[in-house]
């Protein structure tokens, strides 16, 4: 277990700017309300911004999210009194077998290592009703999008509240689609503020494997929003799958 990415107070205010929700916020809302899901659980929810505007009368949402930091910001946002917030991972799910829809969303589940995904594919079947739908999205490892996260590439200055922040990416040796870089944050202090992200890269196949064996069926995977099927030149993987 490696020490929270997302436990810097500063970089945790700039996620929402970084990171505003647009197709994929709008993609897991319609599947909400496709399905007519009353009780939704949002796994790896972060700042909370998709979590809290899945919340409206009748239906109960939760976030669950194992970053303190993380889940902070959340429970401070405007609204967040309509969800219930859990901090941890998904062995923090009641395993009710209640749940109408588990979302991961955002590359939450690239987090959760090789040994891990069992057991959490297991522990949100045990929260999810027969029938019920779990929906994430990982990055494609036939993309290989690190070899893009030089840090030439990453390198980027703006402006924040706390003054300028430089900020690059460095990834080390890749290994089995276990992708391992450091997050450098320079504000003016000086000081390199150094976080270290393990995401592990994950194939169609492994996905619908461990999708399986954890009790799922109907399995679809699309490339990107839109439907498209996914091949190698899809940079992100969209799953769906029923719980038996
Ligand atoms: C890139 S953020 C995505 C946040 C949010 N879902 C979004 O769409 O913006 C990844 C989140 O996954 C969380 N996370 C890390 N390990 C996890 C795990 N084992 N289970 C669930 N969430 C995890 C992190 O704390 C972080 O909040």
């Amino acid at each position: 277990m490696i020490e929270d990415p997302y436990r810097d107070a500063d970089l945790v205010g700039l996620y929402d700017l970084d990171n505003p929700g647009g197709k994929d916020h709008a993609f897991y809302r319609a599947l909400a309300d496709q399905i007519g899901a009353h009780l939704i659980i949002d796994l790896g929810c972060g700042t909370g911004l998709l979590t809290r505007s899945l919340a409206r009368p009748g239906r109960t949402v939760i976030g669950v999210d194992p970053s303190s930091t993380m889940l902070d910001y959340a429970r401070q946002q405007p609204g967040s009194e309509s969800v219930t917030w859990i901090h941890g991972d998904a062995s923090a799910l009641a395993p009710t077998g209640t749940a109408d829809l588990v979302l991961c969303t955002g590359n939450a589940i690239m987090h959760v290592s090789l040994e891990d995904l069992p057991a959490t594919l297991t522990s949100v079947a045990a929260a999810l009703r027969t029938g019920g739908m779990v929906s994430f999205d990982s990055r494609n490892p036939a993309w290989r999008a690190w070899e893009h996260w030089t840090p030439e590439a990453t390198y980027r200055e703006r402006v924040t509240q706390a003054g300028v922040l430089r900020e690059w990416l460095d990834v080390t040796p890749v290994q089995d689609g276990r992708v391992v870089f450091d997050a450098h944050n320079v504000f003016p202090d000086g000081e390199d503020r150094v976080y270290t992200s393990i995401l592990f890269f994950r194939s169609v196949g492994e996905f619908q494997r461990e999708l399986e064996t954890a009790g799922f069926t109907d399995i679809t995977c699309t490339g990107g929003w839109y439907r498209s099927s996914a091949d190698d030149e899809s940079p992100l993987l969209v799953f769906r799958a029923r719980r038996v």
